[in-house]
């Protein structure tokens, strides 16, 4: 006798990527991102583009989702959606396309924290990657969130720690805009801190107390530092791109490994776990791959093509969530401050 496998669909519409994926048995079949590639002349997501081109990529990307899968529509078991947080044009579009494929498919429907996901996407089966065991802590590093995280089991978390102000990705942004680099400058400040010296120039970290982190101050440091600079010499930024890059990133990583310790030495949990876009970075995955003889702690670094927005990591929640039978009703409503 064979057992009936569960194919989910996830669906991602918080933010500026339209993403559908299809998850046997919590195993990916098919794992499709469409970019919006219209923000990047405004240097920023323009929240009413965004939710346009969500509304036209919707089809065609879930569409491309099966047919990567190999299965038909009929085929799903359930439909899992973001919720929340993000944008609220955004994720209606995501929100109504889920509700009316469940109801006409007569299957369940499940909401999804788009955080928690960030985090449950290490529970997505891969070659090569091993899964955490509970209780780990999660630290959420993204374009719109910085978290720390205990997490007690899938759907037991609790926020011990997060940004007053700006979230780190933001810092990442902000700060290749003072540069005069491309938006999200996040890759492209980590490509070129790999070719500079992280120690030519020193930024001071923000005074924040316990596991909260603040970002705003740092970025107008680096804003008066530059412009202090070319006053002083107008090919500055040129001359010192790769070294202004690497001292930035430098700085940003102490800042959350700092409070990483902190957060190891407050709750006496060593395993890490990280998500989100800025999880990409070298920076990062360095320190803490270093951090593991250093420290001893046991680390987890996700899968490059979880990093950012991805639908997998809302598939997967849907799969465990299924499992409990944790179903939503018609009735439920997109949240742009949804909580963990
Ligand atoms: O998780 P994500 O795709 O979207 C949000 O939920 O915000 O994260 C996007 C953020 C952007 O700020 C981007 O600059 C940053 O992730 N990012 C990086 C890298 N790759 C993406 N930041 C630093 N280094 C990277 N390699
Ligand atoms: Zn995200």
């Amino acid at each position: 006798m064979s057992l009936k496998n569960t194919y989910i669909l996830g669906i991602e519409s918080s933010c500026d990527d339209t993403a559908a994926a299809i998850l046997r048995n919590g195993a990916i079949l098919s794992n499709v991102v469409a970019n919006q590639s219209i923000h990047e002349s405004y240097g920023g997501v323009v929240p009413e583009l965004a939710s346009r081109a969500h509304q036209q990529n919707i089809v065609p990307v879930v569409d491309q989702a099966l047919q990567k899968a190999g299965i038909s529509i009929n085929d799903l078991s359930a439909v899992a959606f973001t919720q929340g947080p993000g944008l609220m044009g955004s994720l209606l579009v995501g929100t109504s396309f889920a509700k009316s494929l469940a109801y006409g498919l007569n299957i369940p429907l499940i909401g999804v924290n788009h955080m928690q996901a960030h985090i449950l996407a290490h529970f997505i089966e891969k070659d090569g990657y091993n899964k955490p065991s509970f209780p780990f802590i999660a630290m959420t590093i993204s374009g719109g969130h910085t978290q720390i995280v205990l997490v007690e089991d899938y759907f037991k978390m609790i926020v011990i720690g997060e940004t007053i102000d700006d979230a780190v990705g933001e810092a990442f942004d902000k700060s290749g805009k003072i540069l005069g680099l491309g938006y999200p400058a996040g890759p492209e400040i980590d490509k070129r801190a790999k070719l500079g010296n992280p120690i030519a120039f020193k930024f001071t970290k923000p005074k924040v107390k316990g596991l909260n982190f603040s970002f705003s101050g740092l970025k107008t440091a680096i804003l008066y530092f530059i412009q202090k600079k070319v006053i002083e010499n107008p090919r500055f930024i040129e001359e010192n791109i790769n070294d202004i890059c690497a001292s930035i990133q430098y700085t940003i990583i102490n800042i959350l490994m700092d409070k990483l310790k902190l957060a190891v030495l407050e709750t006496g949990v060593s395993q890490i776990v990280i998500g989100g876009g800025v999880s990409a970075n070298s920076g990062i995955r360095n320190a803490l791959k270093e951090a593991e003889s250093k420290y001893g702690w046991s680390t987890y670094l996700p899968a490059f093509e979880f990093t950012t927005d991805n639908a997998a990591m809302i598939a997967i929640v849907g799969y465990l969530k299924f499992n409990k039978k944790q179903f939503a009703k018609q009735s439920i409503m997109a949240s742009s401050r949804l909580k963990i």
